[in-house]
């Protein structure tokens, strides 16, 4: 193996464990992975992958290099790594790894660069840092990209705007875009992580607190039900009129943050936009309020805000739960430095709705690989004919069975004479 950067090889036979567990709970992933042993469609293709180094992902890698591609791994987020899979990774997989939990953001940026020194064929990103920097300091790599995929809905946003600027330099899959993912990963995946970050940063009972979930897109939607379904009080915030209606008619409250802000108890973001917790908002919270973040970047809380609103530096009061406290003596409780917290507190999403999303993503790799030269520079979901397949494979191997169109029902659907 050429390099890597991890925290601490030892603890590999750890981190294998866990790989072997959310293995067993991933068997789409298993799946194709027979079929790219047998088959080799990446072989000879380079993988620079910019992922969450979960049990997950481990698995997708093992997924990637079982098909033949050479692949290496660096961190999308200074704070989501799981560094005994980062060791494991290295030791029992020889795939190169540049991620330790924690790192700076100047460490951050030289693990993209190591990961982009792979020279790659094609990228695979959460959150487009790995294209983005590609394309604005490392553009003699660009000869050899045949194309990318992406997975989460803030890079897809990026990815779109790149390509409407005309700066996107090859066509990028948008894992995002396919039912199969967003539907589950961002619902029922982030749902149930991030309430599991916030427990576990905190122990807080939830039931008979107000929880303020701002925006409701599939992760909004996914965290108001689970937050109620503890227990808790749930308003939601929105911008977008029909989202804000469609969370009145799901039962929730609705109101402006600044409303909100003084009735929380516990807040998370999940909107990809900037100051959505603002310094007025913290001006106006309850004493003891917590403040969490749930979507891709840290940059939905104002925390340069809060800290000129405190007295002297935080105080970290538990493992990625720092204290604020305020000059008129409010103390208000940031969690996980406002990173995702469904990763920087607790483990992401569960290997079962990880195993739909990273399906997704090998047959994306697949795709580019097969037909990456004659596609245009921008952004493609993946036929609708892979989604319905992931998903009937996911029902299969669940063991649940479901109805087929008659022939008669076949020949209404498609006739136009018959009405009432
Ligand atoms: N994004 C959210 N949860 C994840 C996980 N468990 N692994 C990789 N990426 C994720």
């Amino acid at each position: 193996m050429s390099d890597y950067h991890i925290s601490d090889a030892s603890l590999a036979p750890g981190g294998k464990l866990r790989i072997d567990w959310a293995e067993e709970e991933m068997p789409v992933l298993r799946q194709l992975k027979a079929r790219f042993e047998k088959e080799q469609p990446l072989k000879g293709m380079r993988i620079s992958a910019c992922l969450h180094v979960t049990t997950e992902t481990a698995n997708l890698m093992a997924t990637l290099q079982a098909g033949g591609a050479d692949v290496v791994i660096c961190a999308s987020n200074p704070l989501s790594t799981q560094d005994d899979v980062a060791a494991s990774l290295v030791v029992n997989y020889e795939i190169p790894v540049y991620a330790i939990k924690g790192e700076d953001k100047t460490t951050y940026f030289s693990h993209i660069e190591a990961a982009l020194n792979h020279k790659p064929h094609l990228t695979m990103d959460d959150g487009a840092d790995l294209v983005s920097e590609l394309h604005k300091n490392r553009r003699e790599l660009l000869e050899h990209v045949v194309g990318g995929t992406e997975e989460t809905t803030t890079g897809v946003i990026r990815l779109r705007a790149m390509a409407a600027d005309k700066a996107l330099m090859f066509p990028v899959v948008a894992v995002n875009d396919s039912a199969t993912k967003h539907m589950f990963d961002n619902r029922y995946g982030t749902g149930q992580s991030t309430i599991d970050g916030i427990v576990r940063a905190t122990n807080i009972l939830l039931a008979g607190r107000t929880v303020v979930v701002a925006g409701y897109g599939w992760c909004g939607r996914g965290i108001a039900n689970r937050a109620r379904g503890m227990g808790a009080q749930v308003v939601v915030t929105e911008i977008d009129p029909i989202k804000a209606l469609e969370a009145l008619m799901d039962g929730f409250t609705i109101m402006p943050m600044e409303a909100a802000a003084r009735i929380g108890d516990i807040f998370v973001t999940a909107t990809g936009d900037v100051n959505v917790i603002d310094k007025h908002h913290f001006e106006v919270m309850k004493n003891g309020a917590l403040v969490s973040n749930s979507g891709h970047f840290n940059v939905e809380i104002n925390i340069p805000a809060l800290e000129q609103m405190s007295q002297g530096k935080p105080k970290q009061v538990r493992p990625f739960v720092d204290q604020f406290l305020l000059k008129d003596g409010r103390k208000i409780n940031l969690l996980g430095e406002g990173r995702l917290i469904n990763l920087a507190a607790a483990e992401g999403h569960p290997a079962s709705v990880m195993d739909m999303s990273f399906a997704n993503q090998a047959l994306g790799a697949e795709f580019i690989f097969k037909n990456g030269k004659s596609l245009e520079k921008r952004v493609y979901a993946l036929p609708e004919s892979v989604d319905r397949e992931i998903a009937r494979l996911k029902l299969a191997a669940m063991g649940v069975k479901i109805d087929t169109l008659t022939a008669e029902q076949e020949a209404y659907l498609n006739q136009w004479q018959e009405g009432t």
